[in-house]
């Protein structure tokens, strides 16, 4: 996207978003030819001998199951391990609400476990207390592209015999991590907006070879995506990567929402896979037109790519003032798939930025924090030798730090293909933004910091 703003213009508006197609046109026409092309049996098998070779290196030899989606991964795993109706799983208590309805539909319960904002660990103290006799799983999603540590998870697992589901749907970051070989199962997804996207696509590993085999089978009753399905997608995505990223499609979209009309929910409702009948629409083996790209975009790797986001997300992250709140910031790796940060008022710190011409929001994600289910109900009985501890109450079991992070969160409009001279400009507009909300904390009204900020930009 060259020749929209001219550097050293003052404050012109950015025609950058917070979600990106991470792909190409060329991408795009490749995916749709290939849902034209007569792909053999031996083709298919060809694609996958080139996703269990890309994703089985030497740090992690756990076999590989391309799917459809992680979900599709997800309800297979449940299904084979087939746990007890009751059963608890605890998970990290944000992720999308699919993840839980899976749990759910496989008659388990859900018991969400408090994260850390800075880190965006779970809190270890609260699920070790959160373990019961029907405890059977743990997991864990690594969000907006952080990578969590799970060592002190693996050892909690390992010391009352629980299953570990690692969600890393969030942090594909190329093949030297691909999830922690003692997790039960990892996921990955490369739906629209994940890093590499395929339009679509999963990866599971799965660490018991026995369960692996049965998953496998399973999988393959189901029926196969037609390339028509797939042809659909890509169809669909392809205007929208228009107006995310080709000149001067971003622009327009930028002049309407000036002139008062926003297209952005519009565009990410278009985003969102099976909207409905999710159970049904997820039983089904990829495409050999997915598969292909799957094995095309992922051969085709480039480690730079997601170091020059880092970089980005890193340099942008250094010029902010520090009242401003980002998110994961202290995580143990951090490939900043998305830039969230968290604010006391997010629709107005969006007006504000918009007022100053930068694209932000808070609809980028399906994620939503997971309301204890029966939080009055008590969990199972309390694991043997700790019968006298006292039961946790709703109020600490309540997930009350991502519920914060989720009712707070606006995702910054930063990526990879934003200039740097951009992202000093945005994290100016930050600075401004944040001293005129200050401004109005004792005296003003939120007009009044929206009309600041229209002041500021129009007199530079
Ligand atoms: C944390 C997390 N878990 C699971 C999923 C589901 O991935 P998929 O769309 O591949 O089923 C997503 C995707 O949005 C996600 O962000």
């Amino acid at each position: 996207m060259q020749g929209v703003t001219k550097k050293g213009k003052g404050f012109p508006n950015l025609p950058y978003s917070a979600v990106i197609i991470d792909s190409t046109y060329s991408r795009l026409l490749f995916a749709a030819r290939q849902c034209f092309s007569y792909h053999t049996e031996s083709n298919r098998a060809g694609y996958l001998r080139q996703l269990q070779q890309l994703w089985t290196p030497t740090s992690n030899p756990n076999p590989v199951l391309p799917c459809l989606c992680v979900r599709t991964a997800f309800d297979l795993f449940l299904q084979i391990k087939n746990f007890p109706e009751g059963s608890e799983v605890i998970m990290t208590a944000i992720n999308i609400r699919d993840m839980s309805l899976l749990v759910q539909h496989h008659k388990l319960r859900v018991v969400p476990v408090d994260m850390d904002i800075d880190t965006l660990d779970p809190d270890m103290a609260l699920m070790e207390r959160l373990v019961t006799q029907r405890t059977v799983a743990i997991l864990v999603a690594h969000l907006y592209g952080r990578v969590i540590n799970m060592e002190p998870v693996l050892a909690l697992a390992q010391k009352h015999n629980l299953v570990v589901i690692e969600d890393c749907a969030e942090c594909f970051s190329g093949f030297s991590h691909v999830g922690d070989p003692r997790s039960d199962i990892t996921l990955f997804s490369f739906g629209i907006i994940k890093f590499s996207t395929s339009f679509g696509g999963g990866v599971a590993k799965v660490r018991d070879k026995k369960v692996y085999e049965k998953m496998l089978a399973r999988h393959k009753q189901y029926p196969v995506q037609s390339c028509s399905m797939y042809l659909k997608k890509i169809l669909k995505y392809i205007p929208l990567y228009s107006i995310l990223h080709v000149w001067p499609f971003p622009t327009m979209v930028q002049k309407s929402r000036e002139m008062g009309v926003d297209w952005k929910d519009t565009f990410v409702s278009f985003l969102r896979g099976f909207p409905s009948n999710m159970i049904q629409n997820i039983r089904y083996q990829p495409s050999s037109a997915l598969l292909s790209v799957m094995a095309r975009v992922q051969a085709d790797f480039d480690p730079a790519d997601l170091a020059v986001q880092r970089i980005k997300c890193e340099y942008f992250l250094s010029n902010l003032p520090p009242s401003l709140k980002v998110v994961g910031t202290k995580s143990q790796v951090n490939h900043f798939w998305l830039f969230p940060v968290v604010v006391e008022k997010p629709d107005l710190f969006i007006a504000c930025l918009a007022a100053m011409g930068v694209d932000a929001y808070r609809g980028a994600t399906q994620l939503n924090y997971i309301e204890p289910d029966g939080p009055n109900v008590p969990l199972g009985p309390p694991l043997p030798g700790q019968e006298s501890l006292q039961p946790l109450t709703p109020e600490e079991r309540y997930p009350y730090r991502c519920r914060e992070l989720i009712s707070r969160v606006v995702y910054m409009p930063v990526n990879k293909y934003v200039p740097f001279y951009m992202l000093e400009q945005m994290a100016r507009v930050c600075r401004i933004v944040m001293l005129s909300l200050d401004g109005i904390r004792l005296h003003g009204s939120d007009t009044m910091a929206i009309e600041t900020c229209k002041t500021i930009k129009s007199r530079l």
